[in-house]
């Protein structure tokens, strides 16, 4: 079977290629941190970041979605670039922007269950919102590593996400599955 819906296979490919740049910066991420607990949970996150990868590609594979050698190589780079960059601009930035980042993931995948369902598709709906939520956990545990650092209100002033900003509404607290409305107003900001 295949998808007559171009937006959504190219946020397919979009984010199959970005779940790899996300993973490959966390390597260094991880590496660059002294504390060995918050190493290990980047670690954690990153390990996440390949699940979300290959769930996607299950999805591309069964509607023959082919993978974008251009994305592939561009997200490659910048995730190495990224990772390489954690280790020399400090604590606070790599995971300010972490967050920052994961805050916009968080709607893609709740986007990505509108689509289908708007071809009539709700089987991947409950893996779509478990991948959202989960970019919702490294949102907010993001936020938590720096919500005590002097830098984070001039750096949410500036670059809009924070104690007070986000990408997305989304209450992480929730689990159950959310309406199609819910999803809109979550994803409205
Ligand atoms: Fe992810
Ligand atoms: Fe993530």
């Amino acid at each position: 079977m295949s998808l007559d819906h171009p937006d959504l296979m190219s946020s397919l490919q979009l984010a199959y290629s970005a779940e790899r740049a996300a993973a490959i910066a966390y390597v260094g991420h991880a590496r660059s941190l002294r504390n060995e607990s918050e190493r290990e949970h980047v670690r954690s996150i990153e390990r996440d970041e390949w699940d979300h990868r290959r769930h996607i590609l299950a999805i591309m594979e069964e509607y023959r979605i082919p993978v974008s050698h251009w994305l592939e190589i561009k997200h490659f780079v910048i995730g190495k670039l990224i990772g390489a960059a954690c280790h020399v601009i400090g604590r606070f930035m790599p995971y300010f922007f972490a967050g920052k980042l994961e805050s916009g993931n968080v709607c893609q995948y709740f986007v990505m269950i509108q689509h289908f369902r708007s071809l009539g598709i709700s089987k991947h709906d409950e893996l779509l919102w478990e991948m959202g939520m989960k970019e919702k956990d490294h949102e907010v545990y993001f936020l938590q590593m720096v919500s005590n650092e002097r830098w984070l209100p001039w750096f949410e002033r500036v670059f809009h996400w924070g104690k007070t900003s986000s990408s997305n509404n989304v209450d992480p607290d929730t689990d159950v599955q959310m309406s199609l409305a819910e999803v809109h107003r979550s994803c409205d900001s």
